[in-house]
């Protein structure tokens, strides 16, 4: 037992990466610094299913008009030397810390992609990719208690940050050993359901897609992460950022997002998020957010300065999720001394909206609006 969890966790956790320092990656920051970001086409939205050790992802986050907040994922993730393991998982959040949130999570089986692999099939959930590039349905039976028929449909053009919306690490990026990349679609409307034995909870309303390809450990790759998903009456404000460890230079890379219907108004890599208050955690010391700012700037495609801020408390935390807890508490403890690891997600929905403050030129824009936010600590 002791020997397989050792193995496990050289395969899964892998030990510590040596300083390789920040020559060792070379951000989409580069590639945004002349092209800020690039708009997709329906060959960029593949699926890539590696053969070596990745996770893929397809997230789905809902607002809808009545208020509900929920998401939607499908995992594909590679550990060679292990298996390929495949995994649906659906989230209502409740807003109410007595009443738990609405969580399902299903190991997929014979798993399969449409033939240009825009389109994933799996036994009991399908996740399609439209002809003409602009809607994903996602359909779920996978979990009985947890029935999925959603549709996603973009009202801007998808993005990704810069020419190709990739990181590398590695000493020769022509020949990189990792790679992430991202592809967005920052603002999108919904429609169906998400039923449950108390019946469909109506998702109806404002939708957020993010394609996520982690061509590595994904504790290599990054130490932390940033995510905020605001959605107002007229603009998206998106970002993600994470923070590589030690072994690439702790560099930061930040992507960022303003749009509204119809145009990307902004995009690009000069983002910055800030934690200015922190409430901690007792459970593992890390210090998660209590406050927090978020920033976009650049310039416009027909010219203009714009800079966005979008600042203040993140309220009661809706949720902490400890990445690590389904594995066995001794491998936990094995990641936490041997790898330095301990992965917990803090997700926030301020009840007192946040105020987007935009400027665009001379001309100033203020707007409330549904902001989901998480902060993530992986390792020190
Ligand atoms: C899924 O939702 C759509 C509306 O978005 C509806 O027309 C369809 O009947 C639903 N399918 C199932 C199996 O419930």
């Amino acid at each position: 037992m002791f020997n397989w969890a050792k193995q496990q966790l050289a395969n899964v956790a892998g030990i510590q990466e040596p300083i390789y320092g920040p020559t060792a990656i070379k951000s989409v920051a580069e590639e945004a610094a002349t092209v800020p970001y690039t708009e997709l086409k329906r060959d960029d939205l593949k699926w890539r299913a590696m053969d070596s050790t990745s996770v893929e992802t397809q997230t789905f986050y809902f607002m809808s008009t009545s208020g509900q907040l929920g998401c939607a994922q499908v995992i594909y993730s590679n550990v060679v030397g292990l298996h390929v393991t495949c995994q649906f998982t659906a989230k209502v959040f409740s807003r109410d810390a007595s009443i738990p949130h609405i969580w399902s999570s299903t190991q997929l089986s014979n798993v399969d992609f449409s033939d240009d692999k825009t389109c994933f099939y799996a036994d009991n959930c399908a996740v399609e990719l439209s002809e003409d590039g602009t809607t994903y349905t996602i359909k779920s039976l996978a979990d009985e208690g947890c029935i999925v028929n959603l549709t996603v449909t973009r009202t801007t053009p998808a993005i990704h940050a810069g020419t190709t919306g990739t990181t590398l690490f590695g000493t020769d990026f022509t020949n990189p050993w990792g790679l992430m990349r991202h592809a967005f679609w920052p603002r999108c409307t919904s429609e169906g359901t998400i039923t449950t034995p108390d019946g469909p909870i109506d998702f109806s309303g404002r939708a957020f897609y993010v394609y996520a390809l982690q061509g590595m450990k994904p504790h290599h790759a990054a130490s932390r992460w940033n995510f905020v998903n605001f959605q107002g009456p007229t603009y998206s404000a998106i970002l993600m950022e994470y923070t590589t460890p030690p072994s690439y230079g702790s560099t930061t890379v930040c992507v960022g997002m303003i749009a509204k219907d119809g145009e990307i108004v902004r995009a690009g890599c000069d983002s910055t998020a800030t934690h200015l208050k922190s409430a901690g955690d007792p459970v593992n010391d890390w210090p998660a957010p209590s406050e927090a700012k978020f920033t976009w700037s650049g310039k416009t495609k027909d010219g203009k300065e714009l800079t966005a801020v979008l600042e203040g408390a993140l309220g009661e935390r809706l949720d902490r999720i400890d990445v690590m807890a389904e594995v066995p508490g001794f491998v936990k403890k094995i990641v936490q001394t041997a790898a330095g690891t301990k992965p917990y997600v803090y997700q926030y929905s301020p009840q007192v909206k946040l105020t987007l403050k935009l400027k665009l030129g001379e001309e100033e824009i203020s707007e409330e609006g549904e902001l989901l936010t998480e902060a993530t600590f992986i390792s020190e």
